[in-house]
């Protein structure tokens, strides 16, 4: 058995294990139309090798291998239960794909290369998303393609008329999604969690299910009770919220003109000839931006030398002289915050984004900096305790 890392349990996620499973098929029946398309436009076709992580009971291994019948299509699951529903369902159709027992952050096959590697719905669950698609990359051929398809919560589930519960069951949703270690609102984060693994951005998009397209079932299915029911019984969502939100939802259906959409977002990251596996550990991005900073600086530079070197650098403008005001060549408030982190980071010292944008000669920001590290190198030196051989004791003693 895998050791579980996620926040996704099926088997109390929902009412029961049943009920979610019918509910996850639900889910990829309502995006399927656009997902298939967007799967072919993005370049997936037949004799391809494909794998879905996390693929759950297999419901998109079976429309992928159903309408790409000669690609090579396999599945990872860690839940157990779940790889026996998935190869039941899948040979039942008599379907030529195999589903094995294993996780997105410890997969591995060294004979295994695929074109294209599907992650639908896990993402949000996993604590560590970076060291899972850093795992994966790994399995992707050159200009092999990765596939993340995420729930962003605050861009979730709308109607017309509005169901005012959907905003408190959404918030219990994302707090105990939180609390189990995953994160619900993900979707926008992971175009930078594919450029963080070393692949270049192809597609980044929001597909739109909308009950005009597809009529209301498919939600009907796809949203059920057994959340909000398990949200109840966990303490997470008042019970009060139950009934009027149950009602409203009803309501809502039985106004004419009513309107149901979903939202998932989609990024592809694609993987260059010339990839390198970059580190799984969590070095954060500041870290790296420090280290990157200081690799351009001669160690024995003073902080305003080095300063004076960076802005040049930054606004590739070689002959900046320390009279000069930044405003004077049109730094706007984006260069003029990433100038700021930067010197922070450079030097310690916030310098007041007033002067990176008003008329301040260099100069003066130059003084700022230099009077902080003073000001910080005296502090440090009275918060110093006095060496024993300063003390008046030993003097005495003397
Ligand atoms: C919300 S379900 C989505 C299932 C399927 N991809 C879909 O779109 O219907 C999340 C799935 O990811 C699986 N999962 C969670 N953590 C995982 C991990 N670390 N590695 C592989 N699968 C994982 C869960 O067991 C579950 O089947």
């Amino acid at each position: 058995m895998v050791k579980s890392t996620s926040a996704y349990d099926v088997s109390s996620f929902a009412a029961n294990a049943n009920v979610e499973i019918e509910r996850l098929n639900a889910q990829v029946d309502l995006f399927w139309p656009s997902e298939g398309d967007l799967l072919e436009k993005i370049g997936l076709s037949n004799t391809m090798r494909l794998l879905d992580c996390g693929c759950g009971p297999g419901r998109l291994l079976e429309h992928i291998k159903t309408r790409f019948p000669n690609s090579h299509c396999e599945g990872v699951e860690i839940d157990s239960m779940l790889v026996k529903v998935a190869n039941q369902k899948l040979s039942d159709l008599m379907l030529d794909v195999n589903v094995r027992e294993g996780s997105a952050e410890s997969f591995c096959d060294e004979n295994a290369s695929f074109d294209f590697i599907i992650m639908r719905l896990v993402l949000e669950h996993l604590p560590d998303p970076h060291k899972a698609i850093t795992n994966l990359v790994k399995h992707l051929r050159p200009h092999g393609k990765l596939i993340v398809i995420s729930n962003d919560f605050e861009y979730h589930l709308r109607t017309y008329p509005e169901v005012p519960e959907l905003t408190p069951l959404y918030a219990a949703y994302c707090e105990a999604r939180r609390n189990d270690g995953g994160n619900p609102c993900i979707g926008r984060e992971v175009p930078q969690h594919l450029i963080n693994a070393g692949l270049s951005l192809a597609t980044v998009t929001v597909e739109l299910a909308h009950n005009g397209l597809i009529g209301d079932q498919p939600f009907l299915k796809s949203e059920g009770s057994g959340i909000p029911a398990q949200l109840v019984a966990s303490g997470y969502l008042d019970n009060a919220v139950l009934e009027p939100l149950t009602r409203n939802w009803l309501k809502m259906l039985q106004t004419p003109g009513h309107s149901i959409s979903r939202q998932l977002w989609i990024a592809v990251g694609e993987k260059p000839s010339d990839w390198r596996e970059i580190s799984a550990s969590k070095t954060s991005t500041e870290d790296t931006y420090k280290q990157s900073l200081s690799e351009h600086f001669d160690e024995n530079e003073s902080a305003t030398g080095k300063v004076f070197k960076f802005i040049k650098h930054h606004l590739k403008l070689e002959d900046l002289k320390e009279t000069d005001s930044l405003s004077a060549f049109g730094v706007d408030s984006m260069t003029a915050i990433s100038l700021q982190d930067s010197i922070k980071l450079l030097t310690g010292t916030e310098v007041p984004l007033q002067q990176l944008l008003g008329d301040t000669p260099i100069q003066i920001i130059l003084n700022t900096i230099e009077r902080d590290s003073l000001q910080k190198t005296e502090q440090s030196a009275n918060s110093t305790p006095k060496s024993p051989d300063t003390t008046e004791w030993d003097e005495g003693e003397l």
